[in-house]
């Protein structure tokens, strides 16, 4: 390789974007140049420390991506990037089938603005290029929402329904748009999920499958099968019937 391979990741201080900067830095060494991207500056530390150890040349940034101004600066400034990994999150339970407001704008604006201000940062150098990668960490919430978590099923829906509209019209000019569509990964966002956690995945085994899934070309990455086809088979149901089901199982917002 004449020049190293630049990879972006947000959400990269721990959890699954911690665990694909580390599984990157594995497959690439000092072929691989990384920027990471989170608000909390020691463990920034701690998983570029994780990646050096691997040989790859490793920038961090203290950034939150919910400042859309704060986010689009830095990515403007930084050189050619290769692959970037939208993955930064947050999440938050209901009560009552209601949320704090702070809570929903906070979860709205870091999980879909910030991903969007991230992506429209992103495309103008790449379509330049006519090169690039942009993949972005939605969720098999995605598919259908339940009442725990409103939110942040909107939020990934959201998400799913930006990389649906995008991911043509970028093809044609060079540019991929990768959509990701995990089930339960064993992270401290998932710890604070109140209901069962069916066939979850350690965060290492999750990026190991996702960075496959990448160098492969597939576009839609959704896991694990069995989890994403019943999400997307109560969606065909009749509404009050999946509402019903998703209720019995835990998922409805708690009442009490
Ligand atoms: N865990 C699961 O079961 C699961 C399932 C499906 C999808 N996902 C998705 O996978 C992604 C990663 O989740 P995770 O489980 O790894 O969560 P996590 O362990 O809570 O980590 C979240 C990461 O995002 C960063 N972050 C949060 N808000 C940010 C902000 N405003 N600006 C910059 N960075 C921010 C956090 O760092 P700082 O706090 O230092 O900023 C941290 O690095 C999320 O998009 C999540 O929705 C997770």
């Amino acid at each position: 390789m004449d020049k190293s391979l630049h990879i972006l990741i947000t959400g990269a201080s721990r959890g699954l974007g911690a665990a694909l900067a580390r599984g990157y830095a594995k497959h690439y060494g000092s072929e691989l140049q990384l920027s990471l991207v989170a608000r909390d500056k020691n463990n920034l530390l701690n998983s570029e420390q994780q990646c050096l150890n691997f040989g790859a040349k490793v920038n961090s940034y203290a950034v939150d991506i919910s400042e859309p101004n704060q986010i689009i600066e830095l990515i403007e400034s930084l050189e050619t990037i290769d692959i970037a990994i939208i993955n930064a999150g947050i999440t938050g339970d209901s009560h009552k089938a209601t949320e704090p407001w702070q809570q929903q704008e906070a979860i709205i604006k870091t999980n879909l603005l910030g991903a969007m201000a991230c992506t429209h940062a992103l495309i103008p150098a790449m379509q330049k290029r006519a090169s690039g990668s942009i993949v972005l960490i939605s969720s098999v919430a995605a598919y259908r929402g339940f009442g725990l978590t409103p939110s942040y099923c909107a939020s990934k829906a959201g998400l799913k329904a930006y990389a649906d509209s995008i991911r043509d019209g970028l093809a044609t000019q060079g540019v991929k748009v990768h959509l990701v569509l995990p089930g339960f990964i064993q992270t401290d966002m998932s710890n604070k999920f109140k209901a069962a956690k069916p066939f979850m995945l350690k965060a290492d085994m999750a990026a190991e499958l996702i960075i496959n899934k990448i160098n492969r070309g597939q576009w839609v990455i959704s896991f694990p099968r069995l989890l994403s086809y019943s999400q997307r088979l109560l969606n065909c149901l009749p509404a009050r019937w999946g509402d019903a089901i998703l209720k019995r199982m835990g998922y409805g917002s708690p009442d009490k």
